[in-house]
C-alpha cells in the first residue's frame, strides 16, 4: 500500500530532503511550506531524484490552515499514513535576553504546531489502526544548552508530549516517534532568531557562538539527515527515539540513559494494561 505522507517545512534543509527520500521510497508525499513560491529547490531535488511531490502551502502555526490542509489531503488521498513534523526554527538567547513574546513564538512553531498536527491526523490513524507521527526535535530536546533556553524548552516540551502519547497511540497501531539531529548544515543557523539585547552576557554569548560555529563546521549534511528522517518514518521497528547521526546519539546519551527510548517504553507500557489487553 502506498503510504500517504504529510511533511512540514520542506522549502529547505532536512525537510526538503526527507520529502524527496520518502517519495523515492514509494510514498505519496504532500510537501508543505509557508511560501510555495520558494518551492524551486524542492522541485529541483525531486526532479533530480526522478520523483514527484505535491506541494501545498502551510504555515504550521496557523491552526485553522493546518486543519484545512489535513481535511483536503484526507478528501483527495483518502487518508494520511505518515506525518513528519519537521518545520521548526532555532532561537538564540538566555532568559533575560528573551521577551515572553519570543519564548511563545518558539513554543508556537516547535511545540504547539507539531502537537496540533498530531491531534489532527490521529483520529484517522487510530480508526485505521495504522500510522506514524514523526517529529524532528533536536539533541536540544534532551540536553538543555546555553543560550538556547526557549528553543530547548520547546523541543523538550514536544518530546515530552510525544513520548506520553506514544504509549497510548501504540495500543491503536499508531507509532509516535521523535528524531534528534545534532548540527546539520541547512538554513537553520541563518533562520534562527537572535537576541537584540546582549546585556551582561556578551562574553558568554561570544564563547557560545564560537563553540557552535565549530560544531557546525563538522555538521551532518541536510541530505544525509533527511535520509535518516525518511528511514525513521518508514521503519517497522517499534521505537520512540531516533537520532540522525552517531554524533547525535552520543550527544543525547550525555543526558539520557535510554538513547532509543526502549527503557521508558518498557517502564510505562505496563501502566495501561487493561483486563481486555492482559
Ligand atoms: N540544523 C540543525 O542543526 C538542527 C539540529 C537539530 C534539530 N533541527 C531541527 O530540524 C528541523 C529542520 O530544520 P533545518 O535544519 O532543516 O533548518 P531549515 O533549513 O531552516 O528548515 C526549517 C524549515 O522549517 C520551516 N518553517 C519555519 N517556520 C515555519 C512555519 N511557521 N510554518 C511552516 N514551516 C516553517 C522553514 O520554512 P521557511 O523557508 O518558510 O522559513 C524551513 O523550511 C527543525 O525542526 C529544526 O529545529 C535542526
Amino acid at each position: 500500500m502506498t503510504e500517504i505522507a504529510l511533511v512540514t517545512g520542506t522549502s529547505s534543509g532536512m525537510g526538503m530532503h526527507a520529502a524527496v527520500e520518502l517519495a523515492r521510497a514509494g510514498a505519496r508525499v504532500i510537501a508543505t511550506m509557508r511560501d510555495t513560491t520558494r518551492s524551486d529547490r524542492l522541485l529541483a531535488a525531486a526532479d533530480a531524484a526522478g520523483v514527484a511531490v505535491d506541494v501545498r502551502a502551510l504555515d504550521v502555526t496557523d491552526h485553522a490552515a493546518a486543519a484545512r490542509v489535513v481535511d483536503e489531503i484526507t478528501a483527495e488521498y483518502g487518508r494520511i499514513d505518515l506525518l513528519v513534523n519537521n518545520a521548526g526554527q532555532g532561537g538564540v538567547g538566555t532568559a533575560e535576553q528573551l521577551s515572553m513574546e519570543q519564548i511563545r513564538a518558539q513554543a508556537e512553531v516547535n511545540y504547539f504546531a507539531p502537537v496540533h498536527l498530531a491531534k489532527l491526523v490521529l483520529p484517522g490513524m487510530r480508526e485505521r489502526g495504522h500510522g506514524t507521527i514523526l517529529t524532528v526535535t533536536s539533541v536540544g530536546g534532551a540536553v538543555g544548552q546555553p543560550f538556547a533556553d526557549a528553543y530547548c524548552g520547546a523541543k523538550f516540551a514536544v518530546e515530552g508530549f510525544m513520548q506520553s502519547l506514544a504509549a497510548v497511540a501504540e495500543r491503536f497501531g499508531v507509532q509516535v516517534r521523535v528524531i534528534e539531529p545534532a548540527a546539520v548544515a541547512s538554513d537553520f543557523v541563518q533562520n534562527a532568531v537572535r537576541p537584540t539585547e546582549i546585556g551582561a552576557y556578551g562574553e558568554l554569548l561570544d564563547a557560545y557562538v564560537a563553540r557552535t560555529t565549530g560544531a557546525f563546521a563538522k555538521a551532518q549534511s541536510a541530505a544525509d539527515a533527511g535520509a535518516e528522517i525518511a528511514a525513521a518514518a518508514l521503519s517497522d521497528e517499534i521505537r520512540f527515539r531516533w537520532q540522525s547521526s552517531d554524533v547525535a546519539t552520543a550527544f543525547v546519551g550525555v543526558s539520557l540513559a535510554d538513547p532509543d527510548g526502549s527503557r521508558v517504553r518498557a517502564f510505562t507500557a505496563p501502566w495501561i494494561v487493561t483486563d481486555r489487553s492482559a
